[in-house]
């Protein structure tokens, strides 16, 4: 008799810092998320990337007031997103506890969930989950952030701004760009990130990572409430 093992599936999900130290983050969503994650990586093999939200802003902002070069404002907000990533390794137990440099060491990683931040200047961490998808071939990119998906204006800032169920990367590259604007820039999904998942076609969806039943429906191929961008 002969078996076969198929390799497991591998899914990056980029996690915005704004979802894991969001102001309503407490006790229980991180042993919810816990739970979910662990249950999932029975199935797949999860790449989480950690940005650096508010804290990583309000470092690059006062940095900027103190007249910072661009990448010294770069370097300070990758070093916020490996504290959170590092944060977010050790409430997961089965993930490493080391976080990597790179997403080449990332990808050697035998840990059933890696987690991971940033690793060097010029980008977000969106670009890092979409370097390390395009490097493990991976089957889905998530972006998990703090509104459901992408929207025709800012939510945070306008009532009346529309959640966009399916949109395409050119639409996107066309509005957005594919350079790197500035340190701390705040954006759905930054210009590198837009730019890798168009040249490696990788199936991307956007979506408000506190609403964990959304991220398992995402994950697990059922419909989400969020955005999916057509490659
Ligand atoms: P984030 O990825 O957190 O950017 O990195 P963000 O757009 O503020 O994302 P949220 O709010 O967490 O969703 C924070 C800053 O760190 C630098 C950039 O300046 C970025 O704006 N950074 C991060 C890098 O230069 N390279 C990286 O690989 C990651």
């Amino acid at each position: 008799m002969f078996a076969y093992y198929f390799p497991m599936e591998s899914i990056v999900i980029s996690i915005g810092g704004s979802v894991i130290l969001s102001e309503d983050a407490n006790i229980s969503f991180f042993n919810e998320l816990k739970t979910l994650l662990k249950k999932l990586s029975k199935d797949f093999k999860l790449y989480l990337v950690v940005g650096g939200g508010k804290t990583a802003r309000a470092y690059i902002n006062f940095g900027r007031k103190l007249d910072f070069e661009e990448n010294i404002l770069d370097a300070i907000g990758i070093d916020v997103t490996k504290v959170n990533a590092k944060l977010l390794a050790n409430i997961l137990e089965i993930s490493n506890k080391k976080i990597p440099n790179t997403t080449d060491e990332a990808k050697e990683l035998k840990n059933p969930i890696i987690v991971m931040g940033g690793t060097t200047p010029g980008h977000s961490t969106d670009m890092v989950g979409a370097e390390l998808a395009e490097k493990l071939d991976a089957s889905k990119f998530i972006i998990a952030t703090n509104v459901d998906g992408v929207y025709d204006k800012d939510p945070n800032k306008f009532k009346d701004a529309k959640q966009i169920k399916e949109v395409t990367i050119r639409q996107l590259i066309d509005e957005y760009g594919i350079e790197w604007s500035a340190a701390g820039k705040n954006i759905v999904i930054d210009g590198p990130a837009l730019e890798i998942i168009n040249r490696a076609k990788i199936p991307t969806f956007v979506l408000n990572g506190k609403r964990l039943d959304q991220l398992e429906k995402a994950i697990t191929n059922q419909q989400f409430d969020g955005t999916i961008i057509k490659i």
